[in-house]
């Protein structure tokens, strides 16, 4: 007994077909088999193997049909024959072709759920930084100076220490320099050297000096760095704003006068400002700048009847060093002592910042804890 597939295979004679009636069966019994394997075709590549057995010009049913069954065929069947292969073959090509895009349009809907955007589903939440509360200071400080006509230069961060020391008239073996411990770069043999990480923002005051010729009024931001053992107060690296204006006839009235304004405009209008003299080479005369206790309001006595932690019960707090530049300096940058004046100032930002906010270690600002950050936004 021959199966449906194989009858393709055969001729009409083999099969013992020969009426008109026994074609219409048997084309019926063909096209069922096509009908069902339609019914398996259900991705592109079991629709092209499907395709290629009913229609491969070499050894698709057609061709075999067509080989076996109409060629041979007695010229009584030929007709019967040519109109069912005709018909079988109109309904073969359009269910291939339906098949065709019924897939294609499977493909393209699959492809449409997988990009489509549901706008109902929450968006990707993208955590927007802040800059640091050590920036945000320099900015307001920066501000407040801009506000009365200073603007801001720079300088490197490793220098010599001509700039460091000597045209601040720090000769070698200055006692001062002790208070300075520095941190010398290692350099290759034959380099020009020596060479040093500043230890304080001061050098720029030469180099701007240098560079222009009065009137100069600059602040000087930026990061100095000293051999500190590490405590609430003292960081390797921290942060510095240095000051500096000359002019023909600068006064120390106008010294005072500008820091008393600005101190008024950082801290508020209700702290008081004092100043005790000091020492520094390059300033003469040099005077320490203190501010009432910002914790105690000056009283020296905590909210809880006990001495004042911050500022010792004092009723102050040291803020910086300043003070009328001396006129050895103004020799190392060409200008003439007897006909400019003027004063400087050098500010711990890092220190500045902990007295306005309360924060009583330096170290937290160089932790990058985001439970610290994330209260300064
Ligand atoms: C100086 O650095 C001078 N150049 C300041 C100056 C400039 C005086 C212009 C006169 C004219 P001093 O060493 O005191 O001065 O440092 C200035 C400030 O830096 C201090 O008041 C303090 O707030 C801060 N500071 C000093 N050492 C440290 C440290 N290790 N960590 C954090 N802050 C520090």
């Amino acid at each position: 007994m021959s199966t449906s597939e194989s009858k393709p295979s055969q001729s009409l004679a083999a099969l013992g077909v020969h009426s008109a009636e026994q074609v219409q069966s048997l084309f019926a019994e063909v096209r069922q088999q096509f009908d069902s394997q339609a019914g398996n075709v259900t991705d592109e590549n079991s629709w092209k193997a499907f395709r290629d057995a009913w229609l491969a010009r070499k050894s698709g049913v057609f061709t075999l049909v067509t080989d076996n069954w109409l060629k041979p065929a007695s010229p009584d069947l030929k007709r019967s024959v040519g109109a069912a292969l005709n018909e079988l073959r109109k309904h073969v090509d359009s269910e291939i072709e339906a098949k065709r895009l019924s897939l294609a349009a499977n493909a393209e809907g699959n492809a449409a759920a997988k990009d489509r955007v549901d706008l109902s589903l929450p968006g990707v939440i993208r955590p927007v930084g802040s800059p640091h509360l050590i920036r945000q200071v320099f900015q307001e400080i920066e501000d407040i100076f801009f506000s009365i006509g200073f603007s801001v230069a720079e300088g490197p961060e490793i220098e010599t220490p001509y700039y460091n020391f000597e045209a601040l008239n720090i000769p070698e073996h200055h006692p001062v320099r002790d208070d300075m411990d520095t941190f010398y770069l290692e350099l290759p043999k034959g380099a020009p050297g020596p060479l040093l990480l500043r230890t304080h923002t001061s050098p720029v005051q030469i180099r701007t000096m240098e560079k222009r010729r009065p009137p100069i009024r600059v602040i000087i931001p930026g990061k100095v760095y000293r051999r500190d053992n590490p405590d609430a107060t003292h960081s390797f690296m921290f942060h510095q704003i240095e000051g500096l204006a000359v002019d023909s006839s600068i006064t120390f009235c106008d010294f005072t006068g500008t820091i008393d304004y600005f101190v008024k405009q950082f801290f508020g209008g209700n702290v008081k400002s004092r100043f005790r003299p000091s020492y520094f080479p390059f300033t003469e005369p040099s005077v320490e700048f203190d501010a009432s206790c910002v914790f105690c309001g000056g009283s020296g006595t905590a909210g809880s009847g006990n001495t004042c932690s911050k500022c010792k019960g004092s009723g102050w707090i040291e803020l910086f060093g300043a003070g009328m530049v001396d006129p050895t300096v103004y020799k190392f940058v060409g200008y003439d002592p007897k006909k400019v004046s003027g004063f400087a100032f050098g500010i711990g930002i890092d220190r500045l910042a902990m007295l306005k906010h309360g924060i009583d270690d330096i170290q937290v600002f160089f932790q990058n804890d985001v439970r610290f950050l994330r209260q300064f936004p």
